[in-house]
């Protein structure tokens, strides 16, 4: 299970203040546990079993295997909330052994676009496109130009068979779909995109790429136990979400989640986009940003040290020695003897100590134990920070389930465009 610690060396917030917050935001917890009326359309997620059961999990994989068998790549299509979560743990965990994940729906760059579609000369491949609402630009636009390619290259009823559709029931993807005789998964109706991890969103195309979604959903249904039971006052996530916002108030107007283990590159962006959807609007919300480390201390670490104190830091700390390798003696007179017999993973861990403790002197440091890095525990984590997020949007006040802005700029974007 996860498990916070934190690094203030200058005494931020103590521990009576967090107590304080903690105990001020019961209500909210409690209400979130619940599920409140108000947002009765967007937490289809609260339960992992509605949209992560047996049947869904089972036809997932019928699906999975078709694709397997068939492709050499397999075209992930979808923007933002659509395609973050798959992509943060295929990234992370895929071993290679089934199709190469494409990723496509996410850019309007001709020249990206060029370079996807290269990716997939020689191939045999399939595509899902996810689009929740079908009126995406990127997805939508990505989406005609794969029917092309498809078209160039299989004949009508063979390509159709290699298109699946995450949509919602009754638009006009799903119309296409039974137009033309593509696979139909729903996309849920109640989970807005960047909620939508454990669910045909997320898990199709993580299982694809043959990464164990059974031990995912069940890291997320352990950690929804965690979070729903217990001493409220213990509850991991109002007390992250209490630190948050605390800080937050004293002037910290950035979190930036870092790590040491790169795996979690893709991990960050979903994360990001997680909270700065969800929570920045009204003129209100921590800037949510993501480092990775140790490369970044060379770059950006120089500003969280020195610079104006704008941040506090969120570290993703794995605790698994799950890979090893020792540095050995060469006898070449290079300076970096003082390395010979030790592990790199043993390396890093001094890298990541000497950082919270250099780090702390200037700025809070939260620290997330990991336990390893897994499909369970990526599973743990995607409810986790989802649960949080809900709950630190509660404490600050606004709707964590709408996007206004982005709504504002399609708008300008659509007319330029003359829609
Ligand atoms: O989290 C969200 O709701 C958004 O980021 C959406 O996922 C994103 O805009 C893509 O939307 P759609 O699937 O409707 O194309």
């Amino acid at each position: 299970m996860l498990k916070l610690s934190i690094r203030d060396r200058r005494g931020l917030v103590s521990e009576a203040e967090l107590a304080a917050a903690v105990e001020a935001g019961l209500p909210t917890l409690a209400r979130a546990q619940a599920g409140e009326a108000d947002y009765a359309n967007d937490q289809g997620w609260l339960r992992v079993d509605e949209w992560a059961n047996e049947e869904v999990l089972a036809n997932i994989e019928a699906i999975a295997a078709k694709v397997r068998a068939s492709c050499d790549a397999f075209v992930l299509l979808g923007v933002g909330g659509s395609n973050n979560a798959a992509r943060s743990v295929i990234e992370a965990l895929a071993d290679g052994a089934g199709p190469q994940i494409v990723y496509a729906g996410n850019t309007l760059s001709a020249n990206a676009m060029n370079r996807m579609l290269k990716q997939l000369e020689g191939k045999r491949f399939a595509v899902d496109c996810i689009a929740k609402n079908f009126e995406t630009l990127e997805p939508g636009a990505s989406f005609r130009v794969l029917r092309r390619a498809l078209a160039d290259r299989y004949t009508p009823q063979q390509a159709a068979e290699r298109v699946i559709c995450t949509g919602t029931i009754g638009s006009a993807l799903e119309k296409l779909c039974r137009d033309e005789g593509y696979t139909f998964v729903p996309f849920p109706t109640n989970i807005g995109g960047r909620y939508t991890a454990m669910s045909y969103v997320g898990l199709l195309p993580m299982a694809v790429a043959g990464v164990d979604i059974r031990a995912l959903v069940r890291g997320a249904a352990d950690m929804e136990r965690a979070l729903h039971t217990g001493a409220p006052e213990e509850n991991l996530a109002l007390r992250y979400a209490a630190l948050r916002n605390l800080y937050y108030q004293r002037g910290y107007k950035m979190e930036l989640l870092a790590s040491f283990e790169p795996q979690f590159r893709w991990f960050y962006k979903w994360w990001v986009q997680l909270f700065a959807e969800s929570e920045g609007k009204d003129g209100k919300g921590l800037y949510p940003t993501a480092a990775e480390y140790s490369e970044e201390l060379h770059a950006v670490g120089q500003y969280i040290q020195d610079g104006a104190p704008l941040m506090f830091e969120t570290f993703l700390d794995v605790e698994a020695r799950q890979d090893s390798l020792v540095v050995m003696p060469d006898g070449k007179d290079d300076h970096f003897d003082y390395l010979n017999g030790k592990d790199f993973y043993d390396i890093n861990k001094a890298a990541f100590a000497a950082t919270v403790t250099a780090h702390s002197e200037k700025l809070p440091c939260l620290i997330f134990e990991v336990p390893a890095l897994d499909a369970y525990n990526f599973g743990q984590l995607f409810y986790f920070f989802q649960f949080a997020c809900y709950v630190s949007g509660r404490l600050l006040g606004i709707n964590p389930f709408n996007q206004p802005g982005v709504e504002a700029y399609k708008g300008w974007m659509f007319k330029a465009l003359g829609k």
